[in-house]
C-alpha cells in the first residue's frame, strides 16, 4: 500500500522569525520536485511568518508542542486553537526532550494527541527507548507502552491523520544513527502495535518516521526500509541546503 512519505525538520529552540523566513525562501526552490511531504516544526514565535513564507510552496508549517486545554491559567503554554489561528497544520507531541526535560507523561501526551486531532492539527507522536532500555531488552515493551498509552481513546477515524515518529533517545543529537536494520525492526514492531490498537487497514496507512542523527549520507538506506516512511530531522534540518538533500533522497 502506498503510504504518505514525510520528511519533517524539527528546529527545536533555534531561529528567530526573520531567520525562519530566510530559511524557507532558500529551501522552497530546492524541494519542488520532491515526492515527500516537506514539514517544518518551528518555534511558536516563528509560526505566523513561516506560514506566510511557505504559502504556494511544498512546505507545511507546524509546532513543537501544545497544551491539551483550549485556554486557561497555564502560564507559558499555547493551545491548539491558537496554533490553528496562526496557520499551523501539525504538531510534534511527546518528543523525548519533552518527556525527559519537562517530565511529560504518557497520560499527558495522550491528552495532547486527542486535542490535536479534535482541532485538526496532525499529531506526530514520538516514541523511543533510551540506551539503557535497549541494553536491558526493554525496547519493545517500552514502545508498546508508549503507543498504547499515548493513543488511548483515539477512534480509528482519528488515526487516519496520525503520524508516528520512532526516535531512539540514544540516537538523538549524538551522531549515533540506528542501523537501517535496527530501525526497520523497531518500525515493524510499531506497525504491529498500531494494528492491535486500531486495525490492519488503518495501521498500514500511518506513516512512521525515523528520527535520530539523520544526515544526507545515511538517509538513503534508512528510507529504503519497508516500514520507514520518512524522517524527523533535528540538527541536519537547520541548514536549508542540507535539509533539502535529505528531503530529495526520499
Ligand atoms: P537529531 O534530532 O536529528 O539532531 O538527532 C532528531 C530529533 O530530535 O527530532
Amino acid at each position: 500500500m502506498e503510504r504518505k512519505q514525510v520528511v519533517c525538520g524539527n528546529w527545536k529552540m533555534y531561529k528567530t522569525s526573520q531567520e525562519a523566513v530566510d530559511y524557507i525562501n532558500r529551501l522552497a526552490p530546492l524541494v519542488t520536485a520532491s515526492k515527500s511531504n516537506v514539514l517544518l516544526s518551528v518555534p511558536f514565535t516563528s509560526i505566523t511568518k513561516a506560514v506566510s513564507a511557505a504559502q504556494n510552496t511544498k512546505i507545511t508549517i507546524g509546532a513543537q508542542n501544545i497544551h491539551p486545554e483550549l485556554e486557561g491559567a497555564f502560564t507559558g503554554e499555547i493551545s491548539s486553537i491558537m496554533l490553528r489561528a496562526e496557520g499551523a497544520d501539525f504538531v510534534v507531541i511527546g518528543h523525548s526532550e519533552r518527556r525527559q526535560l519537562f517530565k511529560e507523561t504518557d497520560e499527558f501526551i495522550n491528552k495532547k494527541v486527542i486535542r490535536s486531532l479534535e482541532d485538526d492539527l496532525i499529531p506526530i507522536l514520538c516514541v523511543g527507548e533510551t540506551a539503557k532500555q535497549r541494553e536491558e531488552n526493554q525496547t519493545e515493551k517500552l514502545l508498546q507502552d508508549q503507543l498504547e498509552k499515548g493513543l488511548k481513546k483515539i477512534p480509528e477515524s482519528g488515526a487516519q491523520d496520525l503520524i508516528v515518529a520512532y526516535e531512539p533517545v540514544w540516537a538523538i543529537g549524538t551522531g549515533h544513527v540506528a542501523t537501517p536494520e535496527m530501525a526497520q525492526e523497531a518500525h515493524a514492531f510499531i506497525r504491529k502495535v498500531l494494528t492491535s490498537v486500531f486495525s490492519k487497514k488503518v495501521a498500514q496507512k500511518i506513516p512512521i518516521l525515523y528520527g535520530g542523527s539523520v544526515k544526507p549520507n545515511n538517509f538513503k538506506k534508512i528510507i529504503e526500509q519497508k516500514d520507514i516512511d520518512g524522517a524527523l530531522v533535528g540538527g541536519a534540518s537547520l541548514e536549508p541546503e542540507t535539509f533539502a538533500q535529505i528531503v530529495n533522497l526520499g
